[in-house]
């Protein structure tokens, strides 16, 4: 057992001291890019300050002959590279991977004190975890780093779900999960191609209106279902109670951006604060999904306004308002001030809504 004293000190001698808090920073979108893909790499300094997170992938997606040349792609840019506001996190190898000590060992030297984020893959549990965590600290201690790094893992097996709270807590350094739906869908052996969104054949269908060979043939309405939504929900529980972030991961149809939308805005909806963008038109959807909508913001601020020290309840609108939805008001007004910090067309739309609100 550790005492918990233990679990805010440092895991090497000469390794910074944990954090205490994750930082909120805007992390909307967590833009993918294959740093081994020249064309693709000369475009990121441009994109900087145009998404919340920029992330050199090394992992799936990138061949095994251009392992190395990812790897280093991500150090080239990250030493020519300006990241201003935005975040720079990395997508390392699955840690039964032979790529995976190389990439830790030489993007903690070299770029350290560059990335904020290191997404590990394949979580298993806490204990995959404990290894990252003493091997980062081990290597920021020889790189002379002053910032821990954070780390957020995706889940994407079904022990990794059923570990999800464990994997949570098991480091001062975690800062968020993703769903990986993807390789999550193959462990669990569903039945599905796809990465991420839903399928037409998860549904529901209306009764017949009677027992009848008729009724049963008739054309009955059906609705589609949410494939992820046991998973989302049970992520955002465990993120939540760990005070970490939770984010949808990938949405492989790039070419639907309306199903894009809708499955993202579901994952806001229950509690997550980002998605990933396979593509620059992904940006933009997450962006706006993932930022509360001015007029929410301002309703969520005539509530506080409204409900005064807190305490007791006030009719507003013909609806009922307490304690409780006040909380609610507040987290919408908490995150929409985070992100209009950085985010100044974001504070314009806010201004504006609120001066109409109170006109
Ligand atoms: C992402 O890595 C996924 O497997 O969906
Ligand atoms: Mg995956």
């Amino acid at each position: 057992m550790r005492p918990a004293r233990d679990f805010f000190a440092p895991l090497a001698v000469g390794a910074p001291q944990p954090l205490r808090e994750i930082p909120a920073r805007p992390s909307r979108a967590i833009h993918f890019f294959d740093p081994s893909n020249e064309k693709m790499a000369a475009k990121v300094p441009g994109m900087v300050g145009t998404v919340d997170v920029l992330l050199g992938n090394l992992e799936d997606a990138v061949k095994a002959a251009n392992k190395e040349a990812a790897r280093e792609g991500l150090v080239r840019i990250a030493e020519a590279t300006d990241f201003g506001s935005t975040q720079l996190w990395t997508r390392i190898n699955a840690l039964d991977s032979p790529w995976v000590l190389d990439d830790l060992t030489r993007l903690v030297t070299a770029i350290g004190d560059t990335l904020d984020v290191i997404m590990v893959p394949k979580v298993q549990g806490a204990e995959d975890i404990h290894y990252v965590d003493r091997l980062l600290a081990q290597l920021e201690a020889k790189a002379g780093l002053e910032k821990p790094l954070m780390v957020h893992a995706i889940l994407e097996t079904a022990r990794g779900m059923a570990n999800v709270e464990e994997i949570c807590g098991a480091s001062p350094r975690m800062q968020g999960l993703s769903l990986g739906p993807a390789d999550l869908a193959a462990d669990r052996r569903m039945k599905t191609t796809r990465v991420g969104g839903g399928h037409p054949g998860y549904l529901v269908r209306q009764d017949p209106t009677d027992g009848s060979a008729e009724a049963i043939a008739a054309e009955r309405t059906s609705y589609q279902q949410d494939l992820w939504h046991y998973t989302i929900a049970r992520m955002v529980d465990a993120c939540a109670m760990h005070g970490i972030s939770a984010y949808y991961g990938p949405f492989g149809d790039i070419a639907d951006t309306v199903a894009c939308e809708d499955q993202f805005r579901n994952a806001f909806l229950l509690g997550c604060v980002g998605a990933w963008s396979l593509h620059p038109k992904q940006i933009e959807i997450a962006h706006r999904v993932f930022s509360p909508s001015p007029a929410d913001v301002a309703h969520a601020r005539r509530v506080v306004e409204a409900m005064g020290d807190g305490t007791g309840a006030v009719m507003l609108d013909g609806k009922m308002e307490d304690d409780a939805s006040l909380k609610q008001c507040l987290v919408m007004v908490d995150l929409a001030e985070q992100l209009a910090a950085t985010d100044p067309a974001l504070a314009e739309r806010y201004a504006a809504a609120e001066k109409e609100a109170s006109a």
